[in-house]
């Protein structure tokens, strides 16, 4: 038997789209506005799920506030009112896409999660566009 434990987080962020090495016209024809000199931001909403067996002796998968102060520290205190790409090293040299920012997140947090889990991350970068990533 295996149960599914959710925690939502939330944090407003600032980025931009584009590569160093091609041109304006190129970085405006692939990511158009999202390629803006002066970034822009987004409100994501974040939930990472955590997966395994229940613990006999606590009736938990995993005590919902070890995961929420993970997220707190990996995510929130990382990426909240920051420059994506100025701000924050992992995006030095990577494109703070919602797929690579979801990949980032899920890297972070799977260092604090025992291996016995299944982790998911699902971020939402706008109410409609969302990506999520599981590590396969
Ligand atoms: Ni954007």
């Amino acid at each position: 038997m295996r149960v599914t434990i959710s925690r939502k987080a939330h944090f407003n962020a600032a980025h931009r789209l584009y590569r160093k090495d091609w041109t304006s016209e190129q970085n405006d024809a692939v990511f158009g506005k999202c390629n803006n000199p002066n970034f822009h931001g987004h409100n994501y909403e974040l939930t990472a799920s955590v997966t395994g067996a229940i613990d006999p002796e606590t009736g938990f998968v995993m005590d919902a506030k070890i995961l929420a102060d993970i997220i707190k520290k990996e995510v929130e205190d990382a990426f909240d009112h920051k420059n994506l790409n100025l701000d924050v090293p992992e995006f030095e040299n990577l494109n703070p896409t919602a797929e690579n920012i979801a990949v980032v997140i899920w890297n972070k947090l799977r260092m604090h999660i025992e291996s016995e889990f299944d982790l998911e991350v699902v971020l939402y970068e706008t109410p409609r566009n969302f990506v999520s990533y599981k590590g396969l």
